[in-house]
């Protein structure tokens, strides 16, 4: 999971900074919104690479000091990149479908990060936790995304149907998983 988080951050810092890697979509993006789509690209990356490293527990156990820096570091790229992501949601490729999907995904995904903030600052651990993992559950869409992509145009299925509903497939089943599955099995475990 670590490996393909840092895969996707990667991609993302080396198309915001090498114009030569940029697909016609990318270039699109920065020329029609360059401030929202180079934030949204470093506050997504470094969301992603940061809280590879905070759900480990015996990494948090084991380095306290640097799982608090890290949660700060964690919660500006997901502020600076959802908010890049709300105003880029209204002009996605796809129409109301895209909109919706993307937008709500930036809200919860600023929503559940703060949550977990506000949690630890009033000293509960566990909803703290909860948070975190229902928060990067959601950062993990950007991975999800690009699975979905290319094995929706192995399919065949049109670019513009699969966008839509990978615009939504991206995050909520991602979402239902951790509090469906994960978390009862990961209360059971832990007591
Ligand atoms: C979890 C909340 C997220 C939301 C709501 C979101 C939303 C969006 C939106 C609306 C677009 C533009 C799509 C269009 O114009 O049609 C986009 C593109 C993009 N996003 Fe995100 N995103 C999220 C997370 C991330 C993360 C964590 C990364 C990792 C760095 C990321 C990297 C990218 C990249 C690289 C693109 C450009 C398109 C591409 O090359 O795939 N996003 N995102």
């Amino acid at each position: 999971m670590a490996l393909l988080a840092v895969g996707v951050a990667g991609y993302a810092i080396a198309i915001t900074f090498i114009p030569a890697l940029q697909s016609p979509f990318v270039k699109n993006m920065m020329s029609n919104t360059p401030v929202s789509a180079a934030g949204h690209f470093i506050g997504g990356a470094i969301a992603l690479t940061t809280g590879a490293f905070q759900v480990n527990s015996r990494l948090r156990n084991r380095y306290l000091h640097w799982h608090k820096i890290l949660g700060k570091i964690y919660l500006f790229g997901v502020v600076v990149g959802g908010l890049c992501a709300f105003i880029l949601s209204v002009q996605s490729f796809g129409g109301w479908a895209t909109h919706t999907g993307f937008g709500l995904l930036g809200i919860c995904w600023i929503g559940s990060t703060i949550m977990a903030y506000y949690h630890i600052r009033i000293g509960n651990i566990n909803n703290h936790r909860d948070w975190m993992f229902r928060s990067y559950a959601l950062t993990l869409g950007a991975v999800a995304l690009r699975f979905y992509l290319p094995a929706s145009q192995i399919a065949g299925i049109p670019f513009e149907t699969a966008y839509q509903a990978i615009a939504w497939l991206s995050w909520v089943p991602n979402i239902l998983f951790v509090d469906w599955f994960f978390l009862k099995w990961y209360h059971k475990q832990t007591g």
